[in-house]
């Protein structure tokens, strides 16, 4: 009995003395201190003495979306590259011989960015490992899907230049928090799309930590908008204008200028929902529209009222036409001087008709004239408004005159 307690007491002290060694000698693969630091649990932030992390922001690439004019967001793609020092991870040299190690990234802390304006954010690691290096530097890749609300100018729509803030940043309460470092700013594929993004600045607050942006400057490819309203309309005014040369008779060209009216309002029914609307400031091109629509209508109601000069001699709509009566002062005439013969009669009679055919028929005549005139008049004074209005519209969108203050999210 006494033998077997001591020999089962022996190899307890045996059991023990290997766990002990077992557990302090140090691992010899990269995966074993791995899972060191696994077992470890250093889901919170590293908290240096004076609780700010300093996060070293090596690269920033940025790449624009989309941009939806309507609701004015526009949505961006932004990869980060990150450094920060976590003093527990660090290794010794004598232990261990290699220099990197690979960590799972949700096994450890990860810096947490933000984007201070995003009303959609969406934060993805770009690998699910993380490098650790032996003095403690971690090394993390993010991607970043933002979509941030922006007002952009649209008034010279579709010239459009605007300039919208991403602010990427830390967060802090009081004393503790995250202080970052940026590095390099760059954009990819800028060139794609409607919307260009011509550029992407850091621009820095050095007075408070976290108040830092990007401001990207976009640019709007002018081309489709070109093609598909501005010039349908400008044809359509100058066709207007050319039709002055067809002739006011027979009402060829009022019905040619109706016809220029109901395409241009088709054109418009179907392209209002292409416009960008905007409360604020909106684009000229709606008072384009407008402008077209009125002068259109206008010019073919003058190019009607001219028809029915021409033709009719009068413009006042509702006149009741002149009964052709038998005319009774020659009735009594006849009557009162019955010697004159028959013959003699209806010849008198034949002459003042054509007298009076001939007076009508003068007085057409001069109406045309006037109405011919008239007409030419028209048509400089349209010439000549629109030449204003273009002339006006090219120095509008000249002027900066709308403006949007976009930090105002602080
Ligand atoms: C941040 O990282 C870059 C690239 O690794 C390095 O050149 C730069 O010195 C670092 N900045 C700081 C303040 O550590
Ligand atoms: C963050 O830090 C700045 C400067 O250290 C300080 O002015 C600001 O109040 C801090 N923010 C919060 C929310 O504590």
């Amino acid at each position: 009995m006494m033998a077997t307690a001591r020999i089962l007491k022996s190899l307890k002290i045996l059991y023990l003395f290997i766990v002990l060694v077992g557990s302090t000698a140090p691992c010899a693969t990269r995966r074993c201190l791995a899972e060191e630091f696994i077992k470890m649990k250093l889901f919170s932030s590293p908290q240096p003495p004076e609780c700010i992390v300093t996060v070293n922001l090596t690269s920033i690439q940025y790449q624009t979306l989309s941009v939806d004019t309507k609701v004015m967001q526009f949505s961006s793609r932004i990869r980060i590259n990150m450094e920060w020092k976590d003093p527990d991870l660090a290794w010794s040299d004598s232990q261990y011989m290699f220099d990197e190690l690979v960590l799972p990234f949700n096994k450890i802390w990860t810096p947490d960015l933000g984007v201070d304006n995003a009303v959609y954010m969406d934060v993805k690691p770009v690998s699910s490992d993380i490098l650790v290096q032996r003095d403690g530097t971690v090394s993390h890749a993010i991607l970043m899907y933002t979509t941030v609300v922006c007002g952009i100018n649209l008034f010279t729509y579709p010239f459009v230049q605007g300039e919208c803030p991403v602010a990427i940043n830390g967060w802090n309460q009081s004393s503790c928090g995250l202080h970052l470092i940026y590095g390099s700013v760059f954009t990819v594929g800028g060139d794609r799309g409607e919307w260009q993004t011509i550029s992407v600045k850091l621009h820095r607050d050095n007075h408070a930590i976290n108040r830092n942006y990007l401001q990207v400057t976009m640019s709007m490819n002018p081309f489709n908008a070109l093609v598909s309203l501005v010039l349908p309309s400008a044809l359509i005014m100058v066709a207007d204008l050319v039709s002055f040369a067809l002739p006011l008779e027979g009402g060829k060209r009022s019905s040619f200028k109706i016809t220029l009216v109901l395409s241009f309002t088709m054109f418009l029914l179907i392209l209002t929902n292409s416009l960008p609307s905007a409360e604020h400031c909106s684009p000229l091109i709606r008072y384009h529209f407008c402008f077209c629509m009125v002068c259109l209508v206008l010019s073919m109601l003058v190019s009607m009222l001219f028809t029915k000069l021409t033709t009719d001699g009068s413009i006042q709509p509702f006149r009741l036409q002149e009964m052709s009566e038998p005319d009774l002062s020659a009735n009594c005439a006849v009557t009162k001087s019955s010697g004159l013969t028959k013959e003699g009669d209806s010849l008198d009679k034949i002459v003042i008709f054509l007298e009076k055919m001939d007076k009508q028929e003068n007085q057409i005549k001069k109406m045309q004239i006037f109405a011919n005139n008239l007409d030419k008049i028209c048509f400089w004074i349209f010439l000549g408004l629109d030449i204003i209005y273009s002339l006006c519209i090219i120095t509008f969108t000249r002027t900066a005159y709308c403006k949007f203050n976009n930090l105002d999210f602080w």
